[in-house]
């Protein structure tokens, strides 16, 4: 594939230390079998930055973002998260260090409410108490339900709300534990345009408060006007880098669509 990058690539830093961003990948690999899902992948994420995960399906986004938030360790490679080395933490471990993330088959309690879900998420330690929860549990369920949007519906049940409530539902979840760093996994499928608007304005909003965010995505629909910058893979690979006017327009990013998804 060596020779099926694109020109964003050359000249392009190979080598990646834990001072080189917020999250820095370093030559990140993984396998299933003889399947190599994520190849040699290597990428930095700086502070406040909006950054877009972009590829088809199939192409190892979400298998990417499962080696960095402790779902499973690489198979070759180092993770850095704020200067650390964090490759092989556990998922908890690195919620605790401040990296959040959302699903893309997300799963809420479907007995509990909108709000009881996103207390849940607040008090990862403890079982939940039959009794109810805690004045300040509750205030603060409350609060970031608000937050996303999702204040009138806060005492409906999860199948009450419209699919574009479950992803805010998701991305309160989320947020509950206090991150720094969110990765979005295909936060826009199945939103009709005016919500991707909305759930985009949420998303800049929340990095106007200070948090960094990844947004993956299959396709550039709804992210052109989030992003500050974009990376594209293809087999596990870096495709292209750079802002995502240009790589929507980079023939190598063209090829790697056609006949597929949509760019
Ligand atoms: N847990 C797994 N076990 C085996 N193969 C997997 C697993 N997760 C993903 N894959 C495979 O890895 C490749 C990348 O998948 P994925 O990361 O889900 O792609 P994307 O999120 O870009 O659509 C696919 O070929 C997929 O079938
Ligand atoms: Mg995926």
């Amino acid at each position: 594939m060596e020779d099926n990058k694109s020109e964003s690539l050359e000249g392009r830093q190979t080598e990646f230390g834990p001072e080189d961003g917020m999250l820095v990948l370093d030559s990140v690999t993984k396998r299933f079998g003889g399947l190599t899902a994520v190849d040699d992948l290597s990428f930095a994420v700086q502070e406040e930055e909006i950054l877009g995960f972009i590829g088809p399906n199939g192409a190892g986004k979400s298998t990417t973002f499962n080696c960095v938030t402790g779902r499973f360790p690489p198979t070759e490679g180092t993770v850095y998260y704020k200067g650390k080395d964090v490759t092989g933490s556990t998922a908890y471990g690195m919620v605790k260090k401040g990296l959040a993330r959302t699903f893309q088959e997300f799963r809420p309690l479907e007995d509990r409410t909108v709000v009881k879900n996103v207390a849940l998420a607040l008090m990862p330690d403890k079982m939940f108490s039959m009794q109810g929860l805690s004045g300040e549990t509750q205030r603060k369920a409350e609060q970031i339900c608000e937050r996303v949007g999702l204040g009138d519906r806060k005492h409906m049940l999860p199948d009450e709300l419209p699919h574009a409530g479950l992803l805010r539902l998701e991305l309160g979840r989320a947020l509950a534990t206090d991150p720094d760093m969110l990765l979005v996994d295909e936060p826009f499928a199945g939103l009709s345009g005016p919500e991707v608007e909305s759930v985009s304005d949420l998303l800049l909003e929340l990095r106007d408060e200070g948090l960094t965010l990844v947004v993956v995505d299959h396709n550039m629909r709804g992210l052109l006007s989030l992003i500050d910058r974009a990376i594209v893979i293809q087999f596990g690979s870096m495709i292209a880098a750079g802002p995502p006017e240009d790589i929507k327009n980079d023939p190598v990013v063209q090829e790697a669509y056609l006949g597929g998804d949509e760019l």
